[in-house]
C-alpha cells in the first residue's frame, strides 16, 4: 500500500544510488540512466564536486531569507548576466515558477510603460511549460488542463509551424510569444533557427516580448549553454531550471534590462528561491558546465551518438520513424507506441523516457563517456532487432 497520491504513473523500481551516468536499483540491478530525472542531472549522480559543495555549504548555512542580501546568489547571478544575454536574474525553484514568473515579468514590464491592456501571451498548441495552473493553460493541453476550469484566461494559441496563425493572432493586446526552444514533452520538436529569428523579427515589429522556454534543452543540453544561441537570436525573458541544480531543486527567470525596470519591490518574491544552499551548487554547476572545453565535448559526443542513432534508424526504417533533437536532447519517433520499445530497453538496463508522437526521449548526463555512448546504441540496436 503506498500512501502517496496516484498522479504519476511510476514504473515497479527503486534506485537506492547513483554514480555518473549509472543507477543502481534495490534488487542490485545497474541501469545505464540516460532519462538524468528529465534533464535535471546536467552532470551524473554524486558528481564530487557538487557532493564537496553540498557539504560546505550544508555546514556554514542553508537558508536565509530574500529580505537580506544573499551573496551565492549575487555571484550567480552576476556570472549569468556576464556570460549570456541576460542583465537580471530572479531566483524561483523549479521549472513551472520560472515559466510563470516569466509570463508575469512579461505582463508587469508593459503595466509599468502604462500599457495594462497588453497582457495576452500567445503559446504554441500542446507546449509544456509545467503544471501550475496557469503554466497548464499556456501549454493549451486539453488533457492537462480537463477537470481544473475555470480556465486561466489570457492566452492564445498556434500550431507548431503554423507562421500564418503566428501572425494572425498577434494582436494590440499581446504582451509576449513564449515558446519552448526546443519543444521536450512535445516530442523533441526543434523549432529551427531561421523561424527563431524570424519570430524575434516578428515581435521587434510588432513590440511583442520574446519568451523562449530553456528550462529543458538549456544549460548545456546542445552544446550550447542556450538552445538558441546558435541562432544568434536574443530573447527577452528566458525561463530555466534542472539542469542548472544539477539535481537540486532551482530554477530562475533571466531577463534584459529593459523588462527586469517593470519587477519593481514587492511585484515578485518566493520564500526559499535562491537560498544560500541552492545558490552554492548552482554556482558549482555553473562553473563546470563554463570550463573550458566542457560545451565542446558534450557537442564532440553528441555527434557521435547522433550519427550512430541514424545508423540505427537506417538499419531498421519500419520501427524508426525519425531521430530528432540536438546534443543531449535527443528523441527517436517510432512507428507505434513506445511503451513497449522504452520496457525493452530498460529490460537490458537502458533506461530512456517517452515524449509525445510515440517520441523514446534520451537525455543522457553531459558529461557522458563515449563508452558508455557506445553502450547504449548497442542496447538500442538490440531492442530494434528483436522489436
Ligand atoms: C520546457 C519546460 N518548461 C517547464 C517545465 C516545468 O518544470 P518543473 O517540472 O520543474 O516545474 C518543464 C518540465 O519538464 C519543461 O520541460
Amino acid at each position: 500500500m503506498s500512501y502517496l497520491t496516484k498522479n504519476y504513473n511510476r514504473k515497479n523500481i527503486a534506485f537506492i544510488k547513483g554514480k555518473g551516468s549509472y543507477l543502481f536499483s534495490n534488487k542490485g540491478k545497474k541501469y545505464l540512466d540516460f532519462v538524468q530525472g528529465i534533464a535535471v542531472n546536467s552532470l551524473g549522480h554524486a558528481h564530487p564536486e557538487l557532493i564537496k559543495a553540498l557539504n560546505k555549504q550544508s555546514k556554514k548555512l542553508w537558508h536565509v531569507s530574500n529580505s537580506f542580501v544573499i551573496p551565492e546568489g549575487e555571484k550567480l547571478a552576476k556570472k549569468i548576466a556576464k556570460n549570456t544575454f541576460a542583465d537580471f536574474v530572479m531566483f524561483q525553484n523549479s521549472g513551472a515558477e520560472a515559466t510563470e514568473a516569466a509570463i508575469k515579468v512579461a505582463k508587469r514590464y508593459f503595466y509599468s510603460i502604462g500599457k495594462p491592456n497588453k497582457n495576452r501571451i500567445l503559446c504554441i498548441k500542446n507546449s509544456f511549460h509545467g503544471r501550475t495552473l496557469a503554466a497548464i493553460y499556456a501549454s493549451g493541453s486539453k488533457k492537462m488542463t480537463e477537470g481544473f476550469g475555470p480556465k486561466v484566461s489570457g492566452f492564445d494559441h498556434f500550431n507548431f509551424g503554423d507562421h500564418r496563425s503566428l501572425k494572425k493572432l498577434i494582436t494590440k493586446n499581446t504582451a509576449a510569444v513564449m515558446v519552448e526552444t526546443i519543444m521536450g514533452e512535445g516530442g523533441i520538436k526543434v523549432v529551427p533557427d531561421w523561424c527563431l529569428k524570424g519570430l524575434r523579427k516578428l515581435c521587434n515589429k510588432k513590440n511583442v516580448l520574446l519568451i523562449l522556454d530553456e528550462v529543458q534543452c538549456g544549460i548545456g543540453r546542445t552544446g550550447d549553454f542556450f538552445a538558441f544561441e546558435k541562432s544568434k537570436v536574443k530573447p527577452d525573458i528566458v525561463p530555466i531550471a534542472k539542469g542548472i541544480g544539477g539535481g537540486f531543486p532551482i530554477g530562475a527567470v533571466l531577463m534584459n534590462k529593459k523588462v527586469a525596470s517593470g519587477m519593481t519591490s514587492g511585484t515578485h518574491g518566493s520564500t526559499f528561491g535562491g537560498n544560500p544552499l541552492a545558490m552554492q551548487i548552482g554556482n558549482t554547476v555553473f562553473d563546470i558546465i563554463f570550463k573550458k572545453g566542457f560545451l565542446n565535448n558534450v557537442k564532440k559526443n553528441s555527434d557521435y551518438f547522433l550519427q550512430e542513432l541514424i545508423k540505427i534508424k537506417d538499419k531498421y526504417p519500419k520501427i524508426i520513424k525519425e531521430v530528432r533533437g540536438r546534443g543531449f536532447l535527443i528523441g527517436l519517433q517510432l512507428y507505434s507506441d513506445q511503451t513497449e520499445f522504452i520496457k525493452k530497453l530498460m529490460d537490458k538496463k537502458l533506461l530512456t523516457i517517452r515524449a509525445a508522437e510515440n517520441v523514446v526521449r534520451i537525455l543522457p548526463p553531459l558529461n557522458v563517456k563515449k563508452f558508455e555512448l557506445t553502450q547504449a546504441i548497442k542496447i538500442i540496436n538490440k531492442v530494434c532487432s528483436i522489436y
